[in-house]
C-alpha cells in the first residue's frame, strides 16, 4: 500500500470546485435510461453517449475530478481508437471503476439486500489499475420501510457495512482509493427524522467496520445520501432543513480524517441536488471538503438533449457543462438560483 499515493488521489477527487461524474450505470440501468429517450441500448450507442460526455472539455477540465466507469466502458475505445479512460485522463480527470456486482437478496431478511463482489476483487483491481483506474466504487443499499419487523434490520446494516469495509481494505492494498457508498434510499414514504436516524445508524456502523478492517480514512471518499424526506412523504422537508440535518448527522458520524464527502443524488431533481449541496456548504466551514458524485442529477438533461443523435452532441455537452459548473459552485457554497435562469436564457 502506497499511503502517499492514496492520499494524493483521494484529495484530487474532492479538489476545490470539482466533483465526480457517476457514469457507471450497469447494463440494466443504462437500458432504462436509454428507453426513456427512445435510444436502443447497444454497445456502440453506450460508447457514443459516454464518449460525448468525456469529450466535454469545459465540464471535464473545470468541474469533474473523476469519472466512475462500468466494466464495459473502461475497456471501450472511442471512434478514433483512443481508450475512453485515456480521454478522461487527458482532460485532467481521474478514471474510476464500479467493482461491486450488484445487490442480491439477503437471506433471512425479506425485502433487504446485500451487495456482492468480494470474491476475486484483488485480482480484478490489479487489472483495472492497468486499464487506468485510480479509484473504485462499491454501493450498499439500505431501504426504509414500516412493518414488523421494520426495515432496515440490524443484520442488513451490519452485513453491508462489513462488506464495504472489506472492499475498502482490498482497494487500499492495491493502491486504489475506495469510494465507500452506503446509500439509504429516499424511495419510501418516511419523514426526514426517520432518514436522519437510519443514516446515523448506518454511518456509525460503517466507521466502526472501517476501523476493524484497518482502513486508512485519509485515503477514502465517503459517498452518502443526504438526510432527506422519502419521495412519497406528503410533507417533504425544506431545503434548509435537509442541509441542517445532513450537516448535523455527518458531523456526528464522520471522522475529520476522511479525505472528503461526495454525495449521491439518489433521485433528487437536478436543481434540487445542487441547491441542497450549496446550502450544506453554506453551513461551513465543515471538517471535510463536501462535493458531489452525481449520476442522474448530472446526466438527466444532457441525456435528453442528446437523444442518440450526433448532431445534438454540442448542445448536450453545453447542458452537461452547465450542470457541472452549477454543482462545482455549490460545492463551495457559491451557487445562486439566478445563475440557472441567466444561463438558460443565454
Ligand atoms: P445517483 O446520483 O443517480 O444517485 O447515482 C450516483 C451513484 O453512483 C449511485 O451509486
Amino acid at each position: 500500500m502506497n499511503r502517499d499515493e492514496l492520499v494524493r488521489i483521494a484529495n484530487a477527487m474532492v479538489a476545490k470546485g470539482k466533483g465526480i461524474l457517476a457514469a457507471d450505470e450497469s447494463s440494466g440501468t443504462i437500458k432504462k435510461r436509454f428507453d426513456a429517450i427512445g435510444v436502443e441500448s447497444t454497445e456502440d450507442n453506450r460508447r457514443d453517449y459516454r464518449e460525448m460526455l468525456f469529450r466535454s472539455n469545459e465540464a471535464m477540465k473545470n468541474n469533474i475530478s473523476g469519472v466512475i466507469l462500468f466494466d464495459e466502458t473502461i475497456r471501450q475505445k472511442a471512434k478514433d481508437d483512443t481508450p475512453l479512460a485515456k480521454i478522461i485522463a487527458d482532460a485532467g480527470s481521474l478514471p474510476g471503476i464500479k467493482v461491486d456486482k450488484g445487490v442480491k437478496p439477503l437471506f433471512g431478511c425479506p425485502n433487504e439486500t446485500i451487495t456482492e463482489g468480494l470474491d476475486g476483487l484483488g485480482e480484478r483491481l490489479v487489472e483495472y489499475r492497468k486499464l487506468g483506474a485510480r479509484f473504485a466504487k462499491w454501493r450498499a443499499v439500505i431501504d426504509i420501510a414500516a412493518g414488523t419487523p421494520p426495515i432496515p434490520s440490524h443484520t442488513a446494516i451490519h452485513t453491508n457495512a462489513h462488506a464495504l469495509a472489506r472492499y475498502a481494505a482490498i482497494c487500499q492494498e492495491n493502491d486504489i482509493v475506495p469510494i465507500v457508498e452506503p446509500e439509504v434510499l429516499m424511495d419510501g414514504a418516511h419523514d426526514i427524522d426517520t432518514c436522519a436516524h437510519v443514516t446515523e445508524w448506518v454511518l456509525k456502523t460503517q466507521f466502526q467496520e472501517l476501523f476493524y478492517q484497518r482502513v486508512m480514512l485519509e485515503g477514502i471518499v465517503l459517498k452518502p445520501n443526504m438526510v432527506i424526506s422519502g419521495k412519497k412523504n406528503a410533507k417533504r422537508a425544506s431545503p434548509e432543513e435537509v442541509a441542517e440535518k445532513t450537516v448535523t448527522c455527518l458531523k456526528n458520524c464522520v471522522p475529520g480524517a476522511v479525505a472528503g464527502i461526495a454525495f449521491l443524488s439518489g433521485g433528487q431533481a437536478d436543481e434540487e441536488a445542487t441547491e441542497h449541496l450549496d446550502l450544506i456548504n453554506k453551513l461551513g466551514p465543515l471538517p471535510w471538503p463536501v462535493t458531489f458524485s452525481y449520476g442522474r442529477a448530472l446526466q438527466h438533461l444532457p441525456q435528453k438533449m442528446w437523444s442518440g443523435k450526433a448532431e445534438n452532441a454540442a448542445a448536450a455537452q453545453r447542458a452537461f457543462a452547465h450542470r457541472a459548473r452549477m454543482n462545482g459552485l455549490a460545492s463551495q457554497g457559491q451557487w445562486k438560483q439566478d445563475l440557472e435562469r441567466v444561463e438558460k436564457a443565454a
